[in-house]
């Protein structure tokens, strides 16, 4: 089955252009209270020398939680190690990255809720002392030696903020949520964006792009890619209206940016289950999908629309979903 085109999540093979990684704050568009606080944080530790503390940003995916990280390192004029929780199997392999770090130096650990408990133990005190303490030896002469780090900042990533332990949570100094884009925000982006592949685009396909984005800037960066290349078979490059339409109806991606997943889930929860409450496994299997992937890339974005709500006892389909399939709402006995 073909990938998503709207989801936020990387898609395997997808080449982004770097240069449309923004490199610095003042490049980066939206997220102002996030920006405004990092750039006081950055200055800071650049004025006393010291490294930054440690940063943990969570939200959906897609927001620019690594750009973030990139940008932090490149305004403060450090190196940045790039991994992430599922490719640290051992203890061993966080000391190698540790131990290769230099003063200052930025250790980005993306989806960091999945890092194996053992590992992340290892963390703990890199974190709080900038040491790590290896076991050298077998058996009974094992013995633990500590190896001293230089300073350095954990930037940790995560969709799941609730999927992360206590005493990991509690050792970072800064804790940002990356919120949705505002309409304002991926008109900039998408126009951007067009600016750097040198595209000429109508005001009003920016605004349709972003009208369709999900709030997402690597939803505005993919749609924009896909309906370029309508626009270079079919309109000589020139992105019109008219092409941005074509191509977002041919890619079934609806005026508020939903596609068939989100169909499937919305007519799963209305015809399956009555519009709820109904649980996510029952739900997830009633579509043949994770009930990870639903919680972390579907129904963000449901919830932000006001078209589902979590309750106690499961989820539920309010009447704004009716309304948007065209369904008819029964109403329930007691409504
Ligand atoms: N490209 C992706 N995210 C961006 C952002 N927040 N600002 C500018 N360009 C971007």
């Amino acid at each position: 089955m073909s990938e998503r085109i709207i989801t936020g999540e990387r898609l395997s093979g997808e080449i982004e252009p770097l240069s449309l990684r923004p490199q610095t704050l003042k490049e980066y568009i939206g997220q102002d209270h996030v920006k405004e606080m990092m750039d006081i944080f950055i200055r800071a530790a650049k004025n006393r020398q010291e490294s930054l503390d440690h940063v943990l940003l969570y939200g959906p995916p897609g927001l620019g939680k690594t750009t973030l990280a990139n940008i932090v390192a490149n305004e403060i004029g450090v190196k940045i190690k790039v991994t992430s929780g599922p490719s640290i199997e051992r203890s061993g392999d966080l000391a190698v990255l540790l131990t290769s770090l230099e003063p200052g130096d930025i250790l980005f650990i993306d989806e960091i809720h999945r890092l194996p408990r053992v590992v992340e133990e290892v963390l703990y005190p890199a974190m709080e002392d900038f040491a790590i303490d290896l076991i050298v030896g077998k058996d009974e002469t094992s013995r633990s030696i500590r190896v001293e780090l230089p300073p350095f900042t954990l930037i940790g990533a995560t969709t799941r903020f609730g999927d992360l332990t206590a005493p990991l949570r509690e050792r970072f100094g800064v804790v940002h949520k990356l919120e949705y884009y505002d309409q304002e925000a991926l008109e900039k982006i998408c126009a951007r964006t067009a600016k750097i592949y040198a595209s000429e685009i109508a005001l009003e396909s920016i605004v349709e792009i972003a009208l369709r984005s999900r709030g997402t800037p690597r939803i505005v960066n993919r749609l924009f890619r896909r309906i370029r290349d309508f626009a270079d078979v079919l309109n000589d490059g020139v992105i019109s209206l008219e092409i941005t339409k074509l191509a977002l109806d041919k890619l079934a991606i609806d005026p508020l940016g939903l596609d068939q997943k989100d169909y499937d889930y919305l007519y799963g929860l209305i015809n399956k289950f009555n519009g709820g409450p109904v649980g996510i496994e029952s739900l997830a299997s009633s579509i043949a999908e994770e009930v990870t992937t639903i919680e972390d890339v579907y129904e963000p974005f449901l919830l932000k629309l006001g078209f589902i709500q979590r309750t106690p006892r499961g989820r539920i389909a309010t009447p704004k979903a009716y309304k948007h399939l065209k369904i008819t709402h029964q109403g329930g006995l007691f409504e």
